[in-house]
């Protein structure tokens, strides 16, 4: 018996929790775009299985992964060479197989810049930029936006976390940190990004109402098919402008493909099936 699928090369997620993933169905609808024959599999694995869950997945012939969380560093840490911004940043979120070689990629923050500058169409240079958080999801952002000449500054829970984050990127431009009991004596932002998992994780976000003002776009890094608690928080307080993080999934996702497949799918369809209506939050596309 012929298998259709055991001649088609595969790629697959690896995270804890995956099992409400967009991931297969990007990837399903970049592979039938771009006429490319692949498979995309979720690979639920905790800190403890994840290095058996990637080396098992390579010796089985596997040709790519991408990671989530919570194992973006545990990945870049795995990996036998990387890419520059893998390494800058000690994240990946892409990795490729050659040989014996597991190579780690980070497309989190190309992901980012794309959609902010060619999606939504914001010029980024001279804005001042700042990101609510100061975890791992952070850590993949932090250089592509200094890069696009953003003014930054990080704000955390835990301010020494946002200290050892600006030492990390100690021979980047520099960037301002501070705690959220500092943040109503910041200038006034252009874009603030939520990066905390405080939505995620159900609880009330502390952030002064005041930094949402009619000009500022918020911009939260989570994504649902219902407005998530940042962008009620936000809208609230009077932001003018409030998107979810659709956008970079697909972007960082596309370029993962690219890496992997030598083709970059056009995102614009997908976005346009994936993001939920603007008016009703009724989704175009359920996986
Ligand atoms: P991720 O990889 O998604 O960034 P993480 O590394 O656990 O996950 O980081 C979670 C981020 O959300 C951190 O910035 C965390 O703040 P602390 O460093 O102070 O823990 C932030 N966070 C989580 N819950 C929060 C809450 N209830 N209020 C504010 N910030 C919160």
């Amino acid at each position: 018996m012929n298998d259709p699928e055991a001649s088609q090369d595969r790629y697959a997620l690896v995270g804890h929790p995956v099992d409400h993933s967009y991931s297969p169905l990007i990837h399903r609808l970049f592979a039938q775009q771009t006429d490319q024959s692949l498979t995309y599999e979720l690979i639920d694995a905790t800190a403890e299985e994840f290095e058996v869950a990637v080396r098992g997945f390579k010796a089985a012939g596997g040709k790519g992964l991408n990671i989530t969380v919570p194992h973006k560093e545990r990945a870049f840490h795995l990996c036998t060479d990387s890419s520059d911004d893998a390494r800058e940043a000690q994240v990946v979120n892409t990795i490729t197989f050659a040989g014996g070689a597991i190579i780690g990629h980070n497309t989190d923050g190309s992901g980012l810049i794309r959609d902010l500058t060619v999606n939504l169409e914001i010029e980024l240079a001279g804005k001042r930029l700042l990101i609510l958080g100061a975890g791992g999801a952070v850590r993949g952002i932090v250089s592509p936006l200094l890069e696009a000449g953003v003014e930054l500054t990080i704000a955390n829970r835990t301010v020494e976390r946002a200290v050892r984050l600006q030492a990390l990127f100690s021979g980047r431009p520099e960037f301002d940190v501070c705690g959220f009991d500092e943040l109503s004596e910041l200038a006034e932002q252009d874009i603030i990004i939520n990066a905390t998992s405080a939505g995620v994780r159900g609880e009330a976000a502390p952030f002064p109402g005041e930094i949402f003002m009619p000009n500022t776009l918020c911009y939260d890094l989570s994504y649902s098919l219902r407005d998530t608690p940042f962008v009620i928080l936000a809208r609230t307080h009077g932001a003018g402008r409030t998107e979810q993080g659709w956008g970079m999934l697909i972007e960082q996702a596309a370029d993962a493909f690219e890496i992997w497949r030598g083709v970059r799918p056009d995102t614009a369809p997908i976005l346009v099936k994936m993001r939920p209506g603007q008016d009703a939050n009724e989704p175009s596309v359920t996986d």
